[in-house]
């Protein structure tokens, strides 16, 4: 057996390549165009069965996406710190859904890497339906918990730790590689382009002592 190591030899692993390319963090949005509750669940449902250190599960999840909890939702959120000179999405590119994450720490050995694992999940499965999803960790957690209700048992003991935003994208994200003077900062062009910039393979992928056979020929 042959394992593909290309696109041309997978078109599976190109489409998914793909997919994880184009899943750039959206933050203007088709406010309105709704995001039917049950996209929600299915994403949700998507990242329950997600890898979780020991099997421990300590994930939970609350959904939104009228336009009163939404509206009790967005002052809270903190929006793109690099972009200096913009206050976040005006009425109109507001998410039109979201999605909080909420963490039972009790035992649970890796919750950071459990939410990295299932974010990563719903963003791709977000566009994979041609949803948008910026993930946002900047935002005030009495607010957002006050707005989705999440203040008394069985909620009260868990962690809000991420809030994700959904919609039908309004603005076109695209990546870029990384310049030499080693800018990471992402930037919108005079087009209105969300430009984000990742560094190159070569400069991810660090050379074993002594090389790889493979490499050696
Ligand atoms: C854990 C985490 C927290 C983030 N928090 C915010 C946030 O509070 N506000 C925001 O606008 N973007 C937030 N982002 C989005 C990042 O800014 C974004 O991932 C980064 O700029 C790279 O862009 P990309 O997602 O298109 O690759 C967050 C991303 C991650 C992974």
């Amino acid at each position: 057996m042959t394992v593909p190591h290309s696109f041309e030899q997978s078109p599976e692993f190109a489409a998914f390549a793909q997919c994880v390319r184009d899943a750039r963090t959206c933050r203007r949005f088709r406010e309105d165009v709704a995001v039917p509750l049950a996209t929600l669940h299915a994403l949700v449902d998507t990242a329950r069965v997600c890898p979780s250190g020991a099997n421990r599960q300590p994930l939970r999840y609350a959904v939104c996406a009228d336009a009163v909890r939404n509206g009790g939702v967005f002052p809270h959120l903190r929006w793109a710190a690099y972009l200096k000179d913009w206050g976040g999405p005006v009425h109109g590119e507001r998410p039109a859904a979201y999605i909080a994450v909420l963490c039972d720490r009790k035992g649970a050995p890796t919750p950071e890497i459990d939410l990295g694992i299932a974010a990563q999940t719903i963003q791709l499965g977000a566009q994979a339906l041609g949803l948008g999803c910026c993930m946002i960790g900047a935002f005030d957690r009495d607010g957002v918990r006050a707005a989705l209700g999440l203040n008394a048992p069985p909620h009260a003991e868990l962690d809000l730790v991420l809030v994700l935003a959904l919609g039908v994208p309004a603005e076109t994200r695209v990546l870029e590689t990384v310049g030499a003077d080693g800018d990471i900062r992402y930037r919108r062009d005079a087009e209105g382009t969300h430009r984000v910039p990742k560094r190159p393979l070569e400069s991810v992928l660090l050379p074993v002592h002594g090389g790889n056979a493979q490499e050696k020929g």
